[in-house]
């Protein structure tokens, strides 16, 4: 989604912003723009393209001068991507200049109403339709550029994360969110911008994230004050101290940062665990489970809403809860739970997954939840996203940034966190003794070293991709914990390398996929000891009989599936309820190099974004 970046201070505004662009691109867009004021001038550029694109754009058109600026990513909505469409965008005096991320769903009558007054019109964007009724706000109402927008905002339909300024006032840049992240960062006599903090983190470390419907209007040598959009309700700005550095946004010597973030997940479960497994004393600590824990044991049932990635880290935790807690649990994709008018009492719990805690639908479906009375738990990994703070409690992964388009290390450590959940509830319930209790915990702590283990078979995956590159679909088989990575195997599949994947509980072939097997068709089947062993090698025996080409993942020393498949990737031994931790990894694998053969686009694939913050 679109990705905002802003400065003002005493700095050169121009690379900062562009090396925010750059660090953005992640979110996924299809052109970008900066404006600059330089002291008599506003100087635009924009383009189509990467940030790379504007970069060799702007040095050859315009002055890269001045202390003040905005630029922009643009992930298409309104209008096709072009040069013309893109951020940032002029009011009809050429004072006003601004960038948006989100959409403007009534734009069409207020450009009417603007037409009709005179104002037109050079893109097809909602956005320029905003920046001309801030525009047409303050000549009508007489009021500075903060109140215009505040007027202006009053009038509009859906959602939005802004900042403009007036060429008027330079010294000051208004901001406002609704639905879509902003972040100020603060310096001193100097004020950053951003979608998050990754543009801003070498320069400061603290940080006020706006809340949805507030305001503020940074201004130079002055402190921030926020403003309700609604009303003139001042709110004291919450100043975060962030944890993140500047390695941690950097791909640290690996080409890509899916591959980094592959091999962080030792590290990334470990850090997610670590301080609430207690093994030896036989205790899972969860701050915002321990406060709430009546709620999880009196509820009828458990509603995991999510999307994507996210929603099969949901599915393998039905496996658990239900397996290991006993509780019923159910898992919607938020795009569809909130829209259908689901049964909901306050006697369910609704249990939100979000890498980025920012996903539209996630959120909607939240607010829904909490207007019906359920007590919603969130499972974010960005700290202090909109879906941490709107939910009652909740658990952080502590996966570290996510850069990469394609989820790897908040797959597993999601994972993680809803079985650290379940283990708890169940301990709780009486499900476990307390020797089965500590044994589980103690195999818990074995995962990084064996997600490890399983990465030591990049070179053979490597291999592996080499033969399969070409092949224009791929169908991926688990049963039981393993049927959500095998979906979780096809999307990463489908996502960076434009390869069609499907993942299928592997009995479920025989009811249809099977039609698709011949000698062209690789399989991917997750065969692992633990859980239906049998019944898999049973599937196995059906694709080889109709030539299909089977790719297995095994446990160690794996006898019976190595003879019959065309290749294998062994992974070490683990109880079936953590498998999906480690089968996953050769996955991710598997997907990143045929992405890389096929010369795509690994971190930010075509048409995607990383936090999908429109519906
Ligand atoms: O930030 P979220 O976890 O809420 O994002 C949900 C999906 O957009 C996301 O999981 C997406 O499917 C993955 N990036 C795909 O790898």
């Amino acid at each position: 989604m679109c990705g905002i970046v802003g400065y003002i201070g005493y700095r050169d505004a121009y690379p900062i912003i562009v090396k925010g662009l750059q660090r953005l691109e992640y979110r996924g867009y299809d052109s970008a723009g900066i404006a600059l004021y330089d002291g008599t001038d506003i100087n635009l550029s924009k383009t189509k393209g990467k940030v790379e694109d504007l970069r060799n754009k702007s040095k050859s058109t315009i002055s890269l001068e001045g202390n003040l600026g905005i630029g922009h990513t643009r992930w298409a909505t309104h209008g096709v991507p072009n040069d013309v469409n893109s951020h940032p965008h002029y009011s009809n005096s050429g004072d006003l200049v601004i960038i948006h991320n989100g959409i403007i769903e009534n734009y069409e009558s207020i450009k009417k109403a603007l037409t009709e007054r005179g104002y037109t019109f050079t893109s097809d964007t909602d956005t320029e339709v905003l920046v001309n009724l801030i525009e047409e706000v303050q000549k009508t109402e007489d009021v500075m550029l903060g109140q215009a927008v505040q007027i202006a905002l009053n009038q509009v339909v859906g959602a939005y994360a802004i900042a403009v300024f007036d060429i008027k006032k330079p010294d000051e840049i208004v901001v406002a969110k609704l639905g879509s992240p902003l972040a100020i960062g603060i310096g001193e006599n100097e004020f950053f911008i951003a979608s998050d903090a990754s543009p801003f983190i070498e320069f400061t470390n603290n940080a006020v994230y706006l809340k949805d419907e507030e305001m503020a209007i940074i201004r130079l040598g002055k402190e921030i004050k926020l403003r309700k959009i609604q009303n003139d309700a001042v709110a004291y700005p919450n100043i975060l101290e962030l944890q993140m550095n500047l390695e941690e946004i950097e791909k640290g010597g690996y080409d890509h940062f899916m591959l980094k973030e592959i091999y962080e997940q030792p590290r990334a479960i470990l850090d997610t665990y670590r301080g609430r497994l207690l093994a030896d004393q036989g205790l899972i600590k969860m701050a915002g489970v321990d406060q709430n824990l009546e709620k999880f044991l009196n509820a009828n049932r458990i509603i995991i809403v999510a999307c994507g990635t996210s929603w099969h880290a949901g599915l393998v935790a039905e496996y658990i809860f239900e397996d290991l807690a006993r509780i019923p649990v159910e898992v919607e994709y938020a795009s569809e739970f909130r829209y259908r008018n689901p049964v909901i009492t306050d006697k369910d719990v609704i249990i939100a997954i979000s890498q980025s805690g920012e996903t539209a639908d996630t959120l909607a479906a939240i607010k829904l939840a909490k207007e019906k009375g359920a007590f919603v738990f969130g499972v974010c990994n960005v700290v202090g996203s909109s879906i941490a703070r709107e939910t009652d409690a909740g658990a952080y992964t502590h996966a570290g940034p996510e850069i990469g388009v394609a989820s790897t290390k908040a797959f597993t450590t999601q994972i993680t966190v809803l079985t650290l959940l379940a283990l708890k509830l169940a301990k709780e319930k009486g499900e476990f003794s307390e020797s089965q209790f500590h044994e589980v915990l103690t195999e818990l702590e074995t995962i990084p070293s064996k997600v490890k283990k399983a990465l030591e078979s990049n070179a053979l995956i490597e291999i592996i991709a080499d033969v399969y590159k070409d092949s224009p679909n791929c169908l991926y088989l688990g049963r039981g914990y393993n049927f959500p990575v095998a979906l979780e195997g096809a999307l990463k599949l489908k996502e960076i390398s434009y390869i069609h994947a499907e993942g299928y509980p592997a009995a479920e072939m025989k009811h249809g996929p099977i039609a698709l097997i011949d000698e062209q068709m690789p399989v991917v089947v997750i065969a692992t000891k633990k859980g239906h062993y049998e019944k898999i090698v049973s599937n196995i025996q059906e694709i080889k009989s109709r030539k299909g080409k089977i790719i297995a993942i095994v446990t160690e020393g794996d006898e019976q599936v190595t003879q019959l498949a065309d290749h294998v990737v062994e992974i070490p031994e683990t109880s079936e309820s953590l498998s999906p931790l480690v089968t996953t990894i050769p996955l991710q694998l598997l997907s990143y190099h045929i992405a890389v053969m096929r010369n795509c686009n690994v971190d930010q694939p075509r048409n995607l974004a990383k936090s999908v913050t429109v519906e």
